[in-house]
Formats: C-alpha cells, sequence, structure tokens
C-alpha cells in the first residue's frame, strides 16, 4: 500500500497522491511507486500524457519529516527520492498537475518539471528549504530563477515566502487559477485530454525543444542531492524537524 493511485483514461494516465490525513506527505514507498509509474509511462506508447493530482485539502506536504527524521536512505544517487525526481525528468510526454491547498518542498519543485499546471484558488506554494537547514533540491537552484525570474526564486528559496495561486500564476509557476465553482480536476482533465488528441511525437518533439536539456537538469539534481544528504543529518537540519514534530517553532540561536 503505497498511498499512490494510478489509473489510465485513454491516453491519458492519472497519478494520485492518496495520504490525505499527511497532507500528501511523500514516503519513500510513494516515491518508489511514483518513479515505477513514471518509467512504465515512458515506455507505454498507449500513454501520451500524465496527470498528476491528489486527495484531499492539500496537494503535498513535501517530503515525509520522519523518514528525514530516520536517517535511512540518503544515499544521494540511490535515494527513492532521486529514482523519483530522475523519472520525472526522463520523462518526455506532457506532465500535466491540478495543486490544490499547499504544495510544500518536492510539493512544488516536482511542478518546475511539469509542462501545465493548474492551481486551485486555495493553492499555497513553498520551498523552505533554508528553514529547514536543508538545500533546494529536484534542480529547483537551477529550474526556478529560470521560471519565475531570479528575484521571485530568491524570495521563495532564501526567505522561504509562502505564495497564493494568484501569485504563483503573475510569476509563471502555474497556468491558471481555477475558482470555485469550477472544478479543478475536471478542467486539468479536460486540458490533459486535449494534448493527449494532439499529434503525440510533434507534443513529444516540443516538450524536448521547450525545456532545459535533460543532462544539464540532472547533473543539477546529483550537485544538489550530495549537499542536501549531509545537511540532513545536519544539527540545523536536526533542529528544524524535531521542532516540526513537537510542534514548536525552532531555535537557531545557538548555530554559529
Ligand atoms: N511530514 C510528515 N508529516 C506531515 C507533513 C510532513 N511533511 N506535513 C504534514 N504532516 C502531518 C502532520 O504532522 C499532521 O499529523 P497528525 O495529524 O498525525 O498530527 C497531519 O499531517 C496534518 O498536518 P497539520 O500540520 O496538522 O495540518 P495544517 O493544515 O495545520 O498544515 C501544512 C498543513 C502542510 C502547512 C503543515 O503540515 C506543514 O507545514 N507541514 C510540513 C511541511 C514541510 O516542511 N515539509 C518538508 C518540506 S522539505
Amino acid at each position: 500500500m503505497s498511498d499512490i493511485i494510478v489509473t489510465q483514461n485513454d491516453h491519458v494516465l492519472e497519478l494520485t497522491l492518496d495520504r490525505p490525513k499527511k497532507k500528501n506527505a511523500l514516503s519513500f514507498a510513494m516515491y518508489e511507486a511514483l518513479a515505477e509509474a513514471l518509467q512504465s509511462a515512458q515506455k507505454n506508447p498507449a500513454v501520451r500524457v500524465v496527470l498528476l493530482h491528489a486527495t484531499g485539502d492539500s496537494f503535498c506536504s513535501g517530503n515525509d519529516i520522519n523518514d528525514f527524521l530516520s536517517g535511512t536512505n540518503l544515499d544521494p544517487t540511490t535515494a527513492p527520492t532521486i529514482r523519483f525526481i530522475e523519472a520525472l525528468v526522463a520523462l518526455d510526454k506532457p506532465l500535466v498537475a491540478a495543486v490544490q491547498g499547499a504544495a510544500v518542498g518536492i510539493g512544488t519543485t516536482m511542478l518546475l518539471h511539469a509542462d501545465l499546471v493548474y492551481a486551485h484558488e486555495s493553492a499555497r506554494f513553498s520551498v523552505p528549504f533554508v528553514g529547514l537547514g536543508l538545500v533546494p533540491e529536484a534542480a529547483s537552484s537551477l529550474l526556478l530563477p529560470r521560471r519565475v525570474g531570479p528575484a521571485a526564486a530568491s524570495d521563495l528559496l532564501l526567505r522561504g515566502t509562502v505564495i497564493d495561486a494568484v501569485r504563483a500564476a503573475a510569476i509563471g509557476l502555474v497556468n491558471e487559477v481555477v475558482r470555485a465553482p469550477a472544478d479543478l480536476l475536471a478542467v486539468a482533465r479536460e486540458r490533459a485530454n486535449d494534448v493527449a488528441a494532439k499529434p503525440p511525437r510533434a507534443v513529444r518533439l516540443t516538450k524536448a525543444l521547450t525545456r532545459s536539456p535533460q543532462a544539464e537538469v540532472l547533473a543539477r539534481v546529483h550537485e544538489e542531492a550530495k549537499h542536501f544528504a549531509d545537511r540532513l543529518t545536519s544539527d540545523e537540519a536536526r533542529e528544524a524537524f524535531t521542532a516540526f514534530i513537537e510542534r514548536r517553532p525552532a531555535n537557531f540561536a545557538n548555530f554559529s
């Protein structure tokens, strides 16, 4: 039971994050299941578009912080997180995402690998790596400034600013804000089906031509991952994770 639901509707493969009680925090098993589903989507000619969405009131609250604290699976080359990110980078078919509520950490950085992002008006995006004693991941140190510009990227990455759907659309992180009573998933499905009906090879070539080169992105993924793995066991990160579990503010006053 990985809390990932995989369904195929015509040419669109849907991946649903389904751990709503934990705001869809990603466990190692969920990363593995996502990586596997993306790898088979890549190979399966019946899949033309992948649609990623989530159940509950949040899209994804990031990596499961208990897994960060456990200190396992930290190898920056084989960690399930890295397998998932590599599968995202390798996917040559369009990735569409539908986001509601919180999109924290990898909940936002995975969107930098999506081609079309639809956000419900409730969506809130943040990449609070620095505040957790960590560094950016999923090539976000490369892709976020490219996507939203260096000023907005610094606000998000250095200050840990939380932005709403309207701001995210204004800086180019999302394509469209979906407001009630329109249904987010129905809108995203309609857009995904529309792309899936287009000539598939032309679609794949256009994606390849409009994305940052895979080799460059992968190199950054692995460079970040080395720092990330080191940081996970740092005193700063331990304090931040423990503070989250204990539901108190983190205190970095005595760190140098
Ligand atoms: N890892 C593990 N558990 C998480 C989690 C995460 N990333 N995010 C949320 N949860 C759990 C909470 O511990 C809580 O569990 P409990 O009901 O057993 O106590 C449950 O999910 C609900 O979260 P809660 O914080 O009560 O919901 P909220 O609506 O007040 O806030 C968030 C939602 C997403 C804003 C908040 O949970 C949060 O900030 N999460 C951590 C985000 C983060 O730092 N992720 C890592 C990024 S690298």
